[in-house]
């Protein structure tokens, strides 16, 4: 039996090889869980380069082996910027940064796939959760549909379908096949250049889903840590609707992530995705935007836009948090059809109106990034 303490005590001498300072005093060891004789353990180190994390996991494993831990789990996640300007790093950590970003986009689709990227929650995906503050507003739309265009704009995407209960993603994209398991880890499955994890995936027959508290936990962890994303500019998460205990664990999950909100136009729509944002806020994720979702009916005929469900949401929406309103999409569903080889009743084309929404929206998104 370790404890958490016996765990710190045990790699107190430590010292990042980088830095050169001690991994525990600097508190560049995270999430300890110790547990009879198992720990597991999250190490952030300002390097990038496979060798200093081999040497540091040989190291970690040495000392809690001699301290009785037999079962021992470790991941790695680089520092983030703010930690290294923590770190005292600020000058070098701007010039390891700029390479980073210089380099991945020249590579190859598809390089480093598998590689260095054994916990997705160490590289430099930036992640968007698309909320809301209930539910059937079109954030699983919203979600593949932005996903989808990014894919179009060259970007390298993944959506984790993070509503475990209600998981919809892979009907929504006209996904038929199951992802396979190749060393121990999940290939997600691609869809119009999109790389899809869905708990749809490992259920039979649509059961309905009776898994409670830790299980949810647990199956979100896997969908990234034991799936090989490859490298991803971009991961999507859908999540489930409203503000409960599941929205939080993802929320909580993801220290950097991003947000966006969707509602419908309806004042009482907006008050209530108010609650998400505030959720985001609380949670330290910053709200990059709203989309307003079913705005209007445009008439095919003469072009004239009825309001049918109020106006307005989401302007005063994206006003009270202080942040853009992307776009407003019409109601209307994709005109796809069943007998289309990359058939999916959920993804508008780039060659529509709505398409041309969703690419608009992709294009704001990078430029934020930039
Ligand atoms: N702009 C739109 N025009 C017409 N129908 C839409 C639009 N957006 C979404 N829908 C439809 O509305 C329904 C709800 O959308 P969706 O499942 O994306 O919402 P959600 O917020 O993810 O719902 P849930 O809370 O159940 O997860 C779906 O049937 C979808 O096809
Ligand atoms: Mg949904």
């Amino acid at each position: 039996m370790v404890a958490r303490e016996q765990v710190l005590e045990a790699l107190k001498d430590i010292v990042d090889p980088v830095t050169g300072q001690s991994i525990v005093e600097h508190h560049f060891i995270r999430d300890i869980v110790a547990k009879e004789d198992r720990v597991s353990l999250t190490v952030v180190t300002a390097s990038e380069q496979e060798q200093h994390r081999f040497q540091l996991e040989r190291e970690i494993r040495e000392l809690l082996s001699q301290s009785g831990v037999k079962d021992i789990h470790i991941r790695f996640r680089a520092m983030s910027e703010r930690e290294r300007l923590e770190a005292g790093l600020g000058h070098q950590a701007a010039t390891e940064h700029n390479q980073q970003h210089t380099e991945p986009p020249t590579q190859p689709q598809g390089h480093g796939a598998g590689l260095e990227s054994n916990s997705l929650l160490t590289s430099d995906t930036k992640f968007i959760a698309i909320a809301s503050g209930k539910g059937g507003v079109g954030k699983s739309t919203v979600t593949v549909n932005i996903a989808a265009a990014l894919a179009r704009q060259g970007c390298k995407v993944g959506i984790i379908d993070a509503d475990i209960y209600g998981f919809s993603i892979p009907d929504m994209m006209g996904i038929e096949e199951r992802p396979q398991i190749v060393d121990d880890r999940v290939i997600p499955i691609e869809r119009f250049g999109v790389k899809v994890i869905s708990m749809g995936f490992f259920v039979e027959d649509n059961a309905p889903i009776v898994w409670r508290g830790p299980m949810l936990g647990k199956m979100l962890r896997n969908f990234f840590q034991e799936v090989n994303w490859g490298d991803l500019d971009y991961m999507l998460l859908d999540l489930p609707p409203g503000t409960g205990d599941i929205a939080l664990d993802v929320h909580q999950m993801l220290p950097q992530s991003q947000e966006i909100i969707v509602t419908t136009p309806h004042a009482t729509a907006a008050f209530v995705a108010a609650r998400a944002g505030t959720m985001a806020i609380h949670t330290k994720h910053e709200i990059i935007g709203v989309i307003e979702n079913m705005a209007y009916y445009e008439c095919s005929d003469c072009g004239q836009k009825d309001y049918v469900f109020g106006r307005g949401g989401g302007a005063r929406l994206a006003e009270s948090l202080n942040c853009d309103l992307l776009a407003q999409i019409p109601l209307g569903a994709p005109d796809n059809h069943p007998s289309e080889a990359d058939f999916s009743p959920s993804v508008y084309k780039d060659s529509t109106p709505t398409g041309q929404i969703y690419n608009d929206i992709a294009q704001q998104i990078i430029r934020k990034y930039e």
